[in-house]
């Protein structure tokens, strides 16, 4: 297929009007006025067109949990809020801990999914600690990098064990990070809320600790370490001091703990792992997100069935989903706001992703591959839960209003959205 995109203005390191030329999933050109008679042209007057955007931090639930979500919904859910890239974490059933398992979850990915699929591998067998490590080396080419997300690695010296050998084959470590020790039963973060409603809490400890033991363990490996959803006004200190002290140290935050905080929590759509915070914390991770300490923002998009999240606060899993409603919440409480701008947004949905995950994926040039999002800023709608293609429909932001929202991506010069439309 050969696509004109007419008139838009693309985003990169500044905002520029041009034509882009897409022939056989590449750009090929990008001029000011550019005509060609046997593209199909795409109107994108008014429009702005973006890098597709990159989720390091997801969760597609296939194989074991597809009452969840499965490859195809999750991939749906993706294309519709602009991501061309994807990376499910591996605490599936089975668990990815074996590169036989990857290999027929890709095989499953090649015919339903709707945008790149790049999974993680777990760090130990069945995310258990009482196992070995998985067989990283083995595994390194065909995953992004390894993580027993959804828990903690409670052990340092399996911590350690698993740096030394990510720095040998020069492989990413993703760190959930929370020390089980330090929880006291806590399911939501200490505060005013947690003490009226008689919800057990917790504090920053369970985060900060093990940010702080894995820093160290990072250094002293020299392995690259990435913090997932980092929440805490204490770990962003340490990941701050870490990256001045030039440690190959990265963090993600996701666009609920940069909105929300542990006093706006009413039900089981705002209980997710880590919790919400309180505002310090909230303050903390948008500075930390606008001077770079942060690098990035993934969804953690984590979906359950409704009547597993409605058994009440304690009993409900962790989680709330997150594609199709990321990039629209940002760019309205981030960038209208103009606490930052657009380029900045696209870089941390965009470019500074798929740089930590070494896709080479920058910004929208010739001769790049053609995963792109056009994104309609100007006009606001209503999120409403029940219109997401996700199974999930855990999420605290129903009703909210925002701008920005994706109405076309395009993966390898396919369109496979296109205004509630899919073609894949
Ligand atoms: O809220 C969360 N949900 N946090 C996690 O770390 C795991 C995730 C899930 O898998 O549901």
């Amino acid at each position: 297929m050969r696509y004109l995109l007419k008139g838009g203005e693309i985003v990169g390191k500044t905002i520029l009007q041009k034509d882009i030329l897409i022939e056989e999933g590449t750009i090929v050109k990008i001029d000011n006025d550019i005509n060609d008679e046997r593209a199909t042209v795409i109107d994108c007057e008014g429009y702005h067109i973006a890098p597709g955007f990159v989720d390091m931090h997801m969760h597609l639930r296939e194989p074991g949990f597809e009452h969840k979500e499965t490859i195809k919904t999750g991939t749906l859910a993706a294309a519709r809020g602009g991501y061309t890239t994807i990376c499910p974490m591996p605490n599936t059933n089975p668990v990815m801990d074996s590169l036989e398992k990857i290999e027929a979850f890709m095989k499953k990915v090649e015919t339903d999914a709707c945008v790149n699929v790049i999974p993680y591998a777990s760090i130990t067998k069945d995310l258990k600690e009482s196992q070995e490590l998985v067989d990283m080396q083995a595994l390194n080419k065909t995953v992004v990098g390894f993580t027993n997300d959804g828990v903690g690695v409670q052990k340092a010296s399996l911590m350690y064990q698993a740096m030394q050998k990510a720095n040998q084959i020069e492989a990413m470590i993703a760190a959930h990070c929370e020390d089980e020790s330090l929880l006291f039963g806590g399911y939501v973060h200490q505060g005013l809320k947690s003490r009226q409603q008689g919800w057990e809490s917790m504090t920053a400890l369970p985060e900060s600790i093990q940010v702080a033991r894995d820093v160290l363990i990072s250094e002293e490996t020299d392995a690259r370490y990435h913090v997932c959803h980092i929440s805490t006004k204490e770990a962003i200190r340490i990941i701050r001091d870490a990256k001045q002290r030039g440690l190959k140290v990265t963090c993600e935050v996701t666009p609920h703990h940069l909105l929300l905080v542990n006093r706006d929590v009413e039900d089981e759509n705002y209980k997710m792992n880590p919790p919400l915070r309180n505002m310090d914390d909230k303050y903390a991770l948008i500075q930390a997100l606008l001077d770079g300490t942060i690098d990035c923002i993934a969804t953690d998009h984590a979906p359950h069935a409704e009547d597993e999240k409605s058994q009440g606060m304690k009993e409900a899993p962790f989680g709330i989903v997150g594609l199709e409603t990321a990039f629209p919440l940002i760019y309205t409480n981030l960038v209208r706001t103009n606490m930052a701008t657009l380029e900045q947004a696209i870089q941390w949905f965009s470019i500074n992703p798929a740089k930590i995950l070494n896709l080479n994926l920058s910004y929208l040039v010739e001769g790049r591959k053609a995963d792109l999002t056009i994104l309609d800023l100007k006009h606001k709608r209503l999120i409403d839960k029940n219109s997401f293609y996700s199974k999930g429909k855990n999420t605290p932001f129903d009703g909210w209003e925002a701008y920005g929202f994706p109405v076309l991506t395009m993966v390898k010069g396919k369109v496979v959205y296109h205004d509630q439309t899919f073609e894949c």
